[in-house]
């Protein structure tokens, strides 16, 4: 008998939507393939949800979430609702499902395609091959520590405030994630603070180096100021395998990982929650880009980074390592027989919209089926 997983597709804003289209045909085509039944829901978060539900998360959306075997997600935000009250705008949804989820680990695989080396800023030679994972602390930080606010003091001067910290079972079981996922790629984990400046950077660095100690000796553990790690994910990027950092920081710096592999229409990423009795964990995919709305609506966003988080989501949800790779091989057999989206486009490339990249991947998944 076929699996049957529930899927929660909450597309948001933007180019949400139109990339999340393909996602859908991706999946279609891998419940045909495979000995599985997808049932999915579609629901709103973001500024979709709050025109539809006034707010930017509803409970009841999260409900499903929570009881859903995965959640897809596009992306939220846009011009539109900026001047909505802080509380009501379209990332506090994002925020608030990742938080009540208790989706701790974030997942950004920053792969560089050979076809895609030159797309890169850097030199073809520094990202040819490249293969780093960053893990990113989700649910803790400077994101979501108290106090935070912004208050007036009497003589009118106003202070914007908000609290960097971490307690050390947050530290520790990013820290497990890191180095669980490093001993089966090349078993190197750097961790990355300021603890040069900040007490919480002190506790994260003594955490990682317990957990290391006590748990996991053999993998190779290296401590990196975080200021650095920018600094050397542009000098050379491939000295690194997984790099483990806080909220912020990780925020920061997947971003410039994501740009190294050419455009950030490419990186997919993972949210974890931790294992269930029954073996099984929360799990949320998204792209790591926005809802990059200057391109909304034209068809021609990416679909890959949306894809590609599919493709996560069988590994690290279903156990579908095979298909996940297959999804994967064809994302790279299309865009090295030269087919790219606006975003990538190269002299010699034939230029394909958001549904004819769905489209040719397909086909190519089809095919190496
Ligand atoms: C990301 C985004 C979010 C974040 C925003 C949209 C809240 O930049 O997922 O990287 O800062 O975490
Ligand atoms: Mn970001």
């Amino acid at each position: 008998m076929s699996k049957l997983y529930k899927l929660l597709i909450l597309s948001g804003d933007g180019i949400g939507p139109e990339v999340m289209d393909e996602v859908i045909k991706v999946a279609k085509c891998v419940e045909e393939k495979s000995d599985v039944v997808f049932e999915i829901q579609k629901d709103d978060i973001g500024g979709a949800a709050y025109d539809r539900y006034g707010v930017p998360l509803s409970d009841e959306t999260l409900a499903k979430a929570k009881e859903s075997h995965a959640v897809l997600l596009g992306a939220v935000g846009g011009e539109k609702w900026d001047n909505l009250d802080f509380s009501l705008r379209p990332e506090q949804g994002l925020l608030s499902i990742r938080k009540e989820m208790d989706l701790f680990a974030n997942l950004r695989p920053a792969l560089c395609f050979e076809s895609m080396v030159d797309a890169s800023s850097l030199k073809s030679e520094l990202v040819s091959g490249l293969d780093i994972l960053i893990v990113r602390e989700l649910t803790g930080g400077i994101y979501f520590g108290e106090p935070r606010g912004i208050e007036e003091k009497s003589d009118g001067t106003r202070i914007g405030i908000n609290t960097q910290s971490y307690t050390t079972e947050e530290i520790r079981r990013v820290a497990r994630i890191a180095f669980e996922l490093a001993s089966k790629r090349d078993n190197r984990v750097t961790s990355c603070e300021k603890s040069n400046v900040m007490e919480s950077g002190i506790l994260w660095r003594e955490e990682v180096s317990y957990i290391h100690k006590n748990e996991y000796p053999n993998v190779e553990l290296s401590h990196m100021y975080a200021d650095n790690c920018a600094m050397q994910l542009v000098r050379n990027p491939k000295q690194f395998d997984v790099i483990v950092t806080d909220n912020l920081f990780g925020d920061i710096l997947s971003d410039e990982a994501a740009m190294l592999t050419g455009s950030l229409g490419m990186l997919p990423s993972a949210s974890l929650g931790a294992f269930d009795s029954n073996n099984s964990r929360k799990s949320l995919y998204e792209p790591v880009h926005g809802s990059a709305p200057d391109i909304a609506g034209k068809g021609i966003a990416n679909p890959i980074a949306s894809i590609l988080s599919f493709a996560m989501c069988l590994k690290y949800s279903f156990n579908m390592d095979k298909e996940s790779d297959l999804i994967n091989q064809s994302v790279n057999k299309v865009l090295s027989d030269g087919y790219k989206t606006a975003d990538l486009i190269g002299d010699d490339d034939k230029n394909l919209s958001t549904v004819e990249m769905g489209d040719k991947i397909i086909n190519q998944l089809k095919q190496n089926f």
